[in-house]
């Protein structure tokens, strides 16, 4: 019997596309941006969601998030002209990252893009000098560094103390630099963001933040009269890969942070801010599995081994993050798992193992291999080491499937190669 993913039959698409593949379901990705409708955006009133792109981008996603009615957080002139491209309203885009360089700031402004979140001050002046040349109003956010510490991989921990992002609340830096943008005519000062880290599943760190920005928010207003109007609380609500991980609605997170926020915002008689959440992870993650046939199979000392026809360029997660991964053999999920094995990936690096010791059904050179949840930062981290094309994306919705990134090609790989005259004879 054959894996069924959004109505369709996993093994005609490899058939049809080939293998390695990624496949996406739309439906799944439905679901969740419904979820966030119902669970936050109807719920409360004066929030928004935007979906950090960087976790999966091709343009037919802009088109799904834009028609889902969120906005979209870029962190690169990449990203933004991907974007653009596929025509997403700039309004509704937030540009996050930690060392924008002047053209892609100058790209984001020509555009007028929603907002600009500001790590530091050469970002500042030359969004200041920016804003005079094509004169326009920028609106920002200022990303802090709340120092928190979570509950996840170092690799995707971002809110502690010394982390490389956003702007630290130490040595009154913060305020200097608030004071500073303040006498700007051009820059609008719009609100406070954060982002703690990725993969949570415990709501605490996200909560700790949460305080220590509303404080922070206080104290603005009562230093000098400011009114933060915006408050952005990232992304990193954590998914299931495995049955290890928690499964966590997204009311999990959401309903414990607006709570406090509005008793916070009642306390301290301030105006609740509009909030804001960056999510990439817990929309496309689920949404995405990918495909490859087995090939060579072998024990090598204590260890089976049936190798892919992937691995860590299209998934770099395991050897990464040492991240962990569920998977079944797509041809024979009617077959009870009988052998422990260990996956290997194609390429010339011994951390390219895509799962370590999983049960399954006996497996065979041919057999297709369905990993789960591989929607989140698997095809935006592809690369072509060991000169492998990057596999194409085929976007699935209720038996229907459609080819939304071509596979690369070998002329791919030479397309921007050049070789010197000299070389020739
Ligand atoms: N907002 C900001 C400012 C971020 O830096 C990130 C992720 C997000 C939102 C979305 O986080 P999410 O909801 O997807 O967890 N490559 C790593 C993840 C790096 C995340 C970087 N920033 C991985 O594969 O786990």
């Amino acid at each position: 019997m054959n894996m069924i993913f959004d109505g369709c039959d996993t093994t005609l698409l490899a058939k049809k596309y080939g293998t390695p593949l990624y496949i996406i379901s739309q439906s799944t990705i439905n679901e969740r941006i419904e979820s966030i409708q119902q669970n936050f955006l109807k719920k409360y009133p004066n929030t928004k969601a935007v979906y950090a792109s960087k976790a999966f981008l091709p343009m037919a996603m802009c088109k799904i998030i834009q028609r889902g009615g969120l906005g979209l957080d870029v962190v690169s002139g990449g990203e933004l002209y991907i974007a653009l491209k596929s025509g997403f309203d700039p309004k509704m885009i937030e540009f996050n990252g930690n060392n924008k360089n002047y053209k892609e700031l100058e790209l984001a402004i020509k555009n007028d893009v929603g907002r600009i979140i500001v790590d530091n001050l050469l970002e500042i002046k030359w969004i200041e000098e920016l804003s005079n040349k094509y004169n326009k109003k920028t609106y920002i956010l200022f990303r802090i560094v709340p120092d928190i510490e979570t509950d996840t991989h170092d690799y995707i921990s971002t809110g502690h103390k010394s982390s490389k992002f956003g702007i630290t609340l130490e040595n009154n830096f913060f305020f200097n630099t608030f004071e500073q943008v303040m006498k700007s005519n051009n820059i609008n000062i719009k609100g406070i963001h954060f982002h703690i880290g990725s993969q949570l599943h415990d709501n605490k760190s996200h909560l700790n933040a949460t305080r220590k920005t509303l404080h922070l928010i206080k104290d603005i207003k009562m230093k000098y009269g400011y009114d933060i109007e915006e408050l952005n609380i990232g992304g990193g609500f954590g998914i299931k890969y495995t049955d290890e991980d928690p499964v966590k609605p997204i009311e999990y997170f959401i309903d414990p942070i607006m709570n406090l926020i509005d008793s916070f915002c009642l306390d301290h008689r301030l105006e609740r801010p509009m909030i804001i959440t960056e999510p990439g992870r817990w929309i496309i993650g689920e949404a995405g599995m990918t495909l490859y046939t087995i090939g060579s199979i072998k024990e090598n000392g204590q260890t089976k081994y049936a190798a892919i026809d992937g691995g860590m360029t299209d998934n770099i997660r395991p050897s990464l993050y040492q991240a962990k991964y569920a998977a079944c053999l797509a041809n024979k999920i009617d077959q009870s798992p009988d052998e422990i094995i260990t996956l290997s990936g194609k390429f010339c690096e011994s951390s390219d193992i895509l799962i370590k010791d999983i049960k399954l059904p006996k497996i065979a050179t041919g057999d297709l291999l369905a990993v789960y949840a591989t929607g989140a930062y698997t095809y935006s981290m592809a690369s072509n080491y060991n000169g492998q094309p990057i596999p194409p994306v085929v976007l699935v919705n209720k038996g229907q499937d459609h080819l939304i990134v071509k596979g690369q090609t070998y002329d791919d790989l030479i397309i921007n190669n050049l070789i010197p005259k000299y070389l020739e004879v």
